[in-house]
Order: structure tokens, then sequence, then C-alpha cells
């Protein structure tokens, strides 16, 4: 699965008026380098980055991607190390290795 990109800097999907961001950082999505902000969700980061398919439905394959952004919907489900989370529920930390459901799948 490969991500949408909207736009071509995370930056232009990030307010900056009357934001005071963290520090920046950067993450890792499917092995690929994603610039975040200390203080977002993973969810954000990778949507300010243009990721929005994180997983594909069960029955249509249809993708799927962040929905109510507070942990209800289950929709933007990712693997973080062994164990399967909303990344909207999921803080960004320096080097943090998120990996899409899709992905970790193709794994050998
Ligand atoms: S977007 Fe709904 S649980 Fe994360």
């Amino acid at each position: 699965m490969s991500p949408q990109r909207t736009s071509p800097s995370s930056r232009a999907l990030r307010s900056d008026a009357a934001v005071h961001r963290g520090p920046p950082l950067r993450l890792l999505m499917d092995g690929r380098s994603v610039e975040a902000f200390a203080g977002e969700s993973v969810a954000a980061a990778l949507m300010a980055a243009g990721w929005r398919e994180l997983r594909l439905s069960p029955r249509a394959g249809a993708p799927r991607g962040a929905f109510c952004l507070m942990g209800s919907c289950q929709e933007c489900l990712v693997w973080v190390g062994a164990c399967k989370l909303p990344s909207c529920q999921v803080p960004v930390s320096d080097g943090l290795e998120v990996e899409s459901l899709a992905w970790r799948e193709r794994q050998p």
C-alpha cells in the first residue's frame, strides 16, 4: 500500500498560525522517513505527510484511513512494534517504527 500524496510538502497541510509545535522529529512508516513534530499523534503526522491509506477493509479490500481521530473507529490501526494500535492514539517519538497492516503482511 502506498501513501496517497496530495501535497509535495507536509508543511503545506499544517497550520502555521498560532501553533506552538514541539521539536521536529522523524518516524518511520513502512520503512519510509516521515516528518513529524513532538506532541502530534502518528495519525496526524501521517495525514500531514499525505498518507491517507493505512489499511484495507477485510471484506472489500477498500482503503481505510483515519476517521474519528479519537480512538473509537479503529480505522487507523497500525503496527507499532508487536502491538496493533489506533495511530490517532499513539504519540510520535523520534525514530518510532510504524507499519501499515498490509505492509507487514507482505514482509517475509
Ligand atoms: S481515527 Fe478512529 S480510532 Fe483512530
